[in-house]
């Protein structure tokens, strides 16, 4: 296969979203729009790629983010059309000699079908291709018209059909395999259409007088459904989940029930690992092999390790360490990461901390802003109080400290390893290593044998 190089129409106003936010910003599975469809062109192996946008999109950190660096933009001034998009490109696209060109709103095209169409194009020596599908219903689509032999003719558009145009049910999915610089001289010569858009579909008929038009088809219909309002937003997610479920499935990952289970786009997972019902594995989430997910968990942004288990909680911007066990009901914040042998049970907050091997968070407790060393015990109810009202401070507990039951540790406070706490105690200063305090607020009532004795005044 010649190199060729993809173009992505995403400058159009998305009006039947009814929307504030562009459409092609829409995400499916985690994943605006337009990141798909440049994943997709890059999977096909496309030598570059140029992504035609509104001036008010071109602004956005949401653009770039969704299509990578690697990706041109060009800009179309006003939304005159698909035709007139893709004449934005000329600069952006330079010398190329074949394009690819795609909707901005076909998030669920396949690479093979990419590649497909560019064979057949190079092939047949066609100045364009389409990709076709056969649907139940084609409304709003436009018709793939045929002539006796079943050579394509023209595509026509919705607006334009006749009554037995109407009934035709191969549409166009708005893929296009174009030669260039021809498409670019055609594209001047293109008429205004009945809405006051230049139509890139257009441009079918033209390469068809000259019997240098062909067509492919897709092997799975959902891939035609491009996404203009909601319904569709909605469609199009449903059947991507179901292929990223698959996906892993082949893979070696066990799903218990996959309908109550929602996988974003770009989420790994280990083998055999179980998913048992209800969970949310979102963007940004690596899960190791042999570990058990829910029911019930949400994650995002995390690295869970192997052989982990997650049970019905909340785990974000955080790592978990290989083997060990969170929940019932826990929440893992930003920035915290449990090493490996570490044990959080149910209904803890840990956020911002660091949580060492063998220690255990058993029961309902807040850890913010926390350094916990190894084999460190933190009884039912403890709580860092890590606020001020103005500043958070950080709390440090060393190395086998045992924090008791419903202690507050009132940050910036320091335990030194060995330590202990009382029951209900309120640490607001530092505890040497290896001393117990009590009461409220904590007091020092026992050292390590060998330590100098240190007064109440101290
Ligand atoms: C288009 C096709 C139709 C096809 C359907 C497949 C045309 C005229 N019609 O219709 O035959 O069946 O896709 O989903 O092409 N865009 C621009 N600038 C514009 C207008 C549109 O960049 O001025 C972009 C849009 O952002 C969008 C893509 O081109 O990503 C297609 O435009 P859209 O309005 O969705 O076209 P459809 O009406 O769906
Ligand atoms: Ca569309």
């Amino acid at each position: 296969m010649n190199e060729w190089t993809g173009v992505i129409l995403a400058a159009g106003q998305g009006t039947r979203m009814k929307s504030n936010l562009p459409k092609t910003l829409h995400t499916v599975c985690g994943k605006p729009l337009i990141g798909h469809v440049a994943d997709v062109m890059r999977a096909a192996g496309a030598h570059r790629v140029v992504a035609v946008v509104s001036p008010a999109i071109a602004e956005m950190p949401e653009l770039k983010a969704a299509i990578g660096d690697d990706v041109a933009i060009a800009i179309q001034t006003e939304a005159l059309g698909t035709a007139d998009a893709l004449e934005s490109a000329r600069q952006a696209v330079g010398n190329a000699t074949t394009l690819v060109v795609a909707a901005g709103d076909m998030a669920l095209l396949r690479h093979e079908s990419i590649s497909d169409l560019v064979s057949t194009h190079e092939q047949s020596g066609s100045l364009l291709s389409v990709l076709t599908a056969t649907v139940d219903d084609p409304q709003g689509f436009g018709r793939i018209v045929r002539d006796e032999s079943g050579a394509i003719e023209a595509i026509v558009e919705e607006v334009d059909t006749d009554a037995d145009q109407k009934l035709i049910c191969e549409m166009n999915t708005g893929l296009y395999c174009l030669q260039v610089p021809w498409s670019w001289d055609e594209l001047e010569n293109l008429a205004i259409s009945s809405v006051g858009e230049k139509f890139l579909t257009d441009l079918v008929a033209v390469a068809a007088s000259s019997g240098k038009a062909s067509t492919t088809s897709v092997q799975d219909v959902s891939e035609a459904i491009g996404v203009n309002n909601r319904i569709q937003l909605a469609e199009v997610e449903q059947a991507m989940r179901d292929r990223i479920r698959r996906g892993h499935m082949l893979a070696g990952v066990t799903i218990r029930d996959p309908q109550t289970t929602y996988i974003d786009a770009d989420v790994e997972i280990g083998r055999d690992t179980e998913l048992l019902p209800g969970n949310h594995i979102r963007s940004g989430t690596r899960i190791g092999a042999d570990c058990i997910i829910g029911p019930n968990s949400i994650l995002k942004d995390c690295v869970i390790g192997e052989g982990a288990t997650i049970i019905s909680s909340h785990v974000e911007g955080a790592e978990v360490g290989a083997g060990n066990s969170v929940g019932p009901f826990s929440r893992i914040r930003k920035c915290t990461y449990i090493e490996s042998g570490a044990y959080v049970g149910n209904f803890a907050e840990i956020k911002n901390s660091r949580i060492g091997s063998g220690t255990h968070v058993g029961h309902f407790s807040y850890v913010g802003d926390t350094e916990l060393g190894e084999d460190v015990n933190i009884g039912a109810g403890t709580v860092t109080a890590n606020f001020d009202g103005v500043n958070k401070h950080r709390t440090v507990i060393g190395d086998r400290a045992k924090i008791g039951s419903d202690t507050v540790i009132v940050a910036p406070v320091n335990i030194g390893a060995d330590a202990s706490t009382g029951a209900g105690s309120v640490v607001n200063r530092d505890v040497a290593a290896g001393e117990t305090v009590v009461g409220v607020p904590a007091k020092l009532i026992a050292q390590r044998s060998g330590s100098k004795h240190r007064t109440e005044a101290d």
